[in-house]
């Protein structure tokens, strides 16, 4: 099969919700009408419960469990589906950050009772921020809930987006009938048995047909007409390349848990959803379509085998072919290196394979020459763009807890900053170490690994920082920059690539600076330009 044929089979997205809101179900039932798992439960959530102070063990024990679910790839109606694994959990949201740069396409799932959440509201700024397409999908319909136009509404205020429902629920909760399907113009009966794979479904192109009545009853019939038409009067038109420009989001309605709406979402999103898009690089604009391979590290995940301390690289693929065996350039190290047993991922196993397309995901195995972002290419010298770090929400000094291990404690933490757990700043006027996270879990895992992974020891101390922003300076030889230097001395770090970071103590303070030194521009993401 040509390249191209091969790579517009290819659908390559990511999941994400505020925990709860139905992402691991919904994901199962895709996998199920994929042919990918025989039954319900077979994918573990890997989602650490709230509050529980044994949380870091946990994230041990399910490190495993991750790892395998981190992609899940099958095939459905001639495509090949890969689905990237976004942890969550708040304090793992810098991990789902960066998973949302290998992905072409989200759906997006909200809870039909508690709409809109908040971490739904931070990963969907990130998509917006990238005009990733976005689909969404409002779960638990079987439950008494908000209402449609209610939601739609929410969806549109708190996400910022353009929406247009593609299929309007008939009642809701005990009285929930099922669904009128826009796209198709059918509607699909809920049994409550998620058992069937295929629901009923009524072929039903016209809404006025009187033997709507005969079906759901003549109340939920008139209710449905009128929803129609305030729906059709009120959203535009779909639209195919609004919402592959991120402009325009489809809308589904369903019940991820009984096995309702989920195909209509399935076999409209291999429909709409996109093939694998082109990406900038620092010299250019990458197209999946060209021969050459390329690609870039988006994930790394440590200790598979806690007997050895292997890692495996995470590569989303954005042009041509990656082969096993063959010579590739890692850019940032200027080395060619070869992969004897790339990993590819399929349901819940991961297999060596010989070769993978554009948009398609390879697990490298690692003894630590990769981090986050790198870039890999036959040959051609160039840098992916688009994984920003963002600032974190946490900031503690890291000190040494047992002076013999000063060595482990620095290459641990070096190589736990690569894999993307944490970030390293390190203060301009001392010399200290100051770890930022996004999550106060985050410390806990770090103490842990580092003294199981490295044997080394390391203690915290609070630093009161409310923000970590990157600094640019208009004209870094002129007197204000000179002094905004000087007197901010004490608040200067460097983050692990070198750059200049301002750790401000407060929102006034960010703004006192912004209005006293005009000329330094303050970013809260690491890539600016
Ligand atoms: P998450 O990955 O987004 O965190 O959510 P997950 O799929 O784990 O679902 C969270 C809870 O919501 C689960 O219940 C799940 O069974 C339930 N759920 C998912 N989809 C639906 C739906 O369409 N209708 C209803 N009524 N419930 C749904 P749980 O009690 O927390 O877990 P479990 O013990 O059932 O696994």
């Amino acid at each position: 099969m040509s390249l191209q044929k091969e790579i517009s089979k290819r659908r390559t997205f990511g999941i994400i919700s505020h925990p709860d809101a139905g992402k691991t179900t919904l994901t199962e039932k895709l996998l199920l009408f994929g042919g990918a798992i025989q039954e319900a439960g077979a994918v573990k959530s890997n989602k650490i419960k709230k509050g529980a102070t044994s949380d870091f063990m946990e994230i041990e024990r399910q490190r495993g469990i991750s790892v395998a679910t981190s992609v899940l790839a099958f095939n459905y109606k001639n495509k090949k589906i890969n689905i990237l694994d976004t942890p969550g959990h708040k304090d793992f949201a810098e991990d789902t950050f960066r998973t949302l740069t290998a992905v072409d396409s989200v759906i997006v799932v909200i809870d039909v009772a508690k709409g809109v959440e908040e971490q739904t509201e931070k990963l969907v700024e990130v998509c917006r921020m990238r005009n990733i397409p976005m689909i969404v999908f409002i779960n638990k319909l079987d439950r008494e809930g908000k209402d449609a136009f209610d939601l739609l509404d929410e969806v549109e205020q708190k996400l910022g987006l353009k929406v247009t429902p593609l299929s309007f629920p008939i009642g809701m909760g005990y009285d929930f009938k099922g669904i009128y399907n826009i796209w198709e113009k059918n509607i699909n009966l809920f049994s409550g048995d998620s058992r069937k794979n295929i629901e009923e479904t009524i072929a039903f192109d016209d809404a006025e047909n009187p033997e709507l009545e005969n079906i759901i009853g003549e109340s939920h019939a008139d209710s449905l007409r009128e929803n129609l038409e305030l729906a059709y009067e009120v959203y535009p038109n779909f639209d195919r390349d609004a919402y592959l420009k991120g402009e325009l989001q489809p809308v589904f309605f369903g019940s991820a848990l009984n096995n309702f709406g989920v195909r209509e979402l399935l076999d409209c999103f291999i429909d709409l959803a996109p093939s694998p898009r082109a990406k900038e690089s620092d010299t250019r604009l990458v197209n999946p379509n060209e021969e050459a391979f390329s690609g870039f590290v988006f994930k790394i995940h440590a200790n598979m085998d806690p007997k050895h301390r292997d890692r495996l690289a995470f590569i989303k693929i954005v042009s041509g072919t990656f082969e096993r065996n063959k010579p590739y350039l890692h850019v940032r190290n200027n080395k060619k290196l070869k992969f004897s047993s790339p990993n590819a991922f399929f349901a819940e196993k991961k297999e060596i394979v010989d070769i993978s397309y554009a948009g398609d995901i390879v697990g490298l195995h690692d003894t630590g020459n990769f981090k986050i972002g790198d870039t890999l290419t036959q040959g051609e010298i160039m840098r992916f763009k688009g994984i920003p770090s963002f600032s974190p929400e946490h900031f503690r000094y890291i000190n040494n807890a047992d002076p013999m291990k000063s060595k482990q404690l620095e290459k641990g933490i070096d190589q736990l900053m690569d894999e993307g757990v944490a970030q390293l700043f390190t203060l301009e006027l001392n010399g200290r170490k100051i770890i930022g996270t996004v999550g106060a879990l985050q410390y806990e895992v770090i103490q842990y690994r580092l003294e199981h992974e490295y044997g080394a020891k390391c203690t915290y101390e609070n630093f009161p920082v409310y923000k970590a922003c990157w600094v640019e300076a208009d004209d870094p030889k002129n007197e204000e920059y000179s002094e905004f230097l000087r007197v901010k001395q004490k608040f200067l770090a460097k983050d692990k690539k070198g750059q200049l970071v301002f750790l401000a103590d407060s929102h006034f303070s960010i703004d006192m600076t912004k209005q006293k030194y005009p000329s330094v521009k303050l970013h809260y993401v690491s890539e600016y330009k």
